[in-house]
């Protein structure tokens, strides 16, 4: 049996990953914060595809909860297949307003525990010879807009370097960059998205199916819709004042 592990597997982008796993027979390992949550999900998918599944409830802005994923990643009785890093949240605010304590924790979030896990696992795949490491990156990572997008732009980088160095070794690397997806993200963080328009928007179920279609071709940076592919053609390579003066008013709309 083939196992996957994925973070943020109770909500969004995450969910749909663990629904799209099952129903390809993989084993799953669930990681989130909220338990209760993390059961119901779990049940759910044991009834509907037979599958084990293991639930690990872990903060991973914590060094005691990612401490947790990552030994059962590194667990070589266990082997991990594919490890998905979707877990994420996003603050809302001007820099200078946010309490810092709260960039820092999205910060653990978005890149230390997708730094640590991803070594965690990627150390026995490359041992194995075999393996897939999938990190939710974003189409946000491609403009300067604060912490989040900063954070963005390290995961993409980040994979695309490992990619590079991991080539051969039968383990394969892959950044996925949504763009606005309707999932919990944005409700949670007490945005207003009503002026985003309609085109924008995608499904956390779409985003799955564009990068399992993308891993699978060895695609490594992977832009799962045509108009976010525009898009982030263009702030490639459009001027970077451009780019910077147009981003930052679509910020000051929002
Ligand atoms: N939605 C978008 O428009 C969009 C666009 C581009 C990229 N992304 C990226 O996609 C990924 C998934 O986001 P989403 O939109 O699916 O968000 P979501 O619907 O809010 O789901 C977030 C998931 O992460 C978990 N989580 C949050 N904080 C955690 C923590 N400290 N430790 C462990 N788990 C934690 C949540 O469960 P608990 O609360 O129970 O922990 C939940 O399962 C993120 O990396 C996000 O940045 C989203």
């Amino acid at each position: 049996m083939t196992t996957a592990l994925i973070t943020g597997a109770t909500a969004g982008i995450g969910s749909a990953f663990a629904r799209r796993f099952a129903a390809a027979r993989y084993d799953l390992i669930l990681v989130a914060r909220d338990t209760a949550r993390l059961d119901q999900a779990a049940a759910t998918l044991r009834d509907s595809h037979g599958v084990t599944v293991e639930v690990l409830s872990a903060d991973l802005s914590e060094r005691a909860g990612c401490a947790l994923v990552e030994a059962r990643l590194a667990d070589p009785d266990r082997p991990v297949d594919v490890l998905v890093n979707s877990a994420g949240i996003v603050t809302n605010g001007r820099f200078v307003q946010i309490p810092i304590e709260d960039e820092e924790r999205m910060l653990n979030v978005l890149v230390r525990a997708v730094l640590r896990l991803t070594q965690a696992a990627a150390r026995g795949m490359a041992e194995r010879g075999r393996g897939a490491i999938i990190n939710v990156s974003s189409v946000a990572g491609y403009v300067p807009q604060g912490t989040y997008s900063a954070a963005k732009a390290w995961v993409t980088t980040f994979t695309e370097g490992l990619a590079g160095e991991l080539a051969g070794s039968g383990v394969k690397m892959m950044a996925v960059c949504p763009g606005y997806t309707h999932t919990e993200l944005h409700e949670r963080a007490g945005y207003d998205m009503s002026g985003i328009p309609e085109w924008m928007w995608l499904e956390a179920d779409q985003i799955v199916e564009g990068a399992l279609k993308d891993l699978r071709r060895g695609v490594v940076v992977s832009v799962p819709s045509a108009q976010y592919k525009a898009l982030t053609a263009m702030a490639r390579h459009a001027p970077r004042r451009l780019v910077t003066r147009v981003t930052q008013q679509m910020g000051r709309r929002r």
